[in-house]
């Protein structure tokens, strides 16, 4: 049977990735499910090449723990590695935070001050001046091919953070056409206009063969 590794460690990308997925029916391990325990640096300079990165590293382990642990078998053998790498450009910071989003002020610093800082860097700009977009790719490793989709959504920094949804900037991204922030929007709706939403549904139509 065929199943998923998503190579990720943040419980919050895990829990909208399995919404997304929930109609395939193929298990969705998380990392530290498939019991791949392993540090992998993103030195990659774009969104694709963190991804790529991610899932080639994942893949290696998962295929190296098939030859040594049975319960790493069942999990391993034959998996599809999926990873994303995602964050914010803003504009007006010449698309910073960009590939370095959840190290942005130091990967432990809380998003209240993280989100805080932003809006003060923002301070006096005004509408379209202050766009901002979030970006995902994803990469899927198989067999000795790995795949790279990437998507946006598409939006501003908002004026003060708002809403308890979501994770991260969600609170500060602010989405003209719903008039609200990406926290604003019940989960279901996030997933349905995200930039990992369509990253999502477009990997899955570029491997559905393997699937
Ligand atoms: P990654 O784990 O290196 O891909 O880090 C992605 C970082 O980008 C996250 O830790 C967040 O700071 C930010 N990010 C990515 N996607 C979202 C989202 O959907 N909402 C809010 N922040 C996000």
């Amino acid at each position: 049977m065929k199943k998923i590794i998503f190579a990720t460690g943040n419980e919050d990308k895990m829990k909208e990735i399995r919404m997304i997925l929930s109609d395939l029916e193929i298990p969705v391990y998380s990392m530290r499910e498939a019991g791949v325990s392993i540090e992998i640096e993103e030195t990659g300079k774009t969104f694709q090449e963190n991804a790529i990165i991610k899932a080639q590293a994942v893949k290696k382990e998962a295929d190296r723990l098939v030859a040594l642990d049975p319960i790493a078998f069942d999990i391993c053998s034959n998996a599809v590695v999926l990873a994303d790498d995602s964050g914010l450009e803003i504009d007006y910071l010449n698309k910073e935070p960009g590939v370095y989003s959840a190290r942005y002020l130091g990967e432990n610093t809380p998003y209240e001050i993280k989100n805080r800082t932003i809006l003060q860097r923002l301070a006096g700009v005004q509408g379209e001046d202050r766009s901002a977009r979030f970006v995902c790719a994803i990469a899927a490793a198989f067999g000795d091919r790995t795949v790279c989709v990437k998507e946006t959504m598409e939006g501003r920094i908002a004026e003060e953070p708002k809403g308890e949804n979501g994770f991260g900037y969600d609170p500060i991204f602010y989405l003209p056409e719903y008039g609200c922030t990406s926290a604003q929007l019940a989960p279901e709706e996030k997933n349905a206009c995200s930039h990992r939403g369509k990253a999502l549904r477009a990997i899955r139509k570029s491997i559905a063969a393997v699937l």
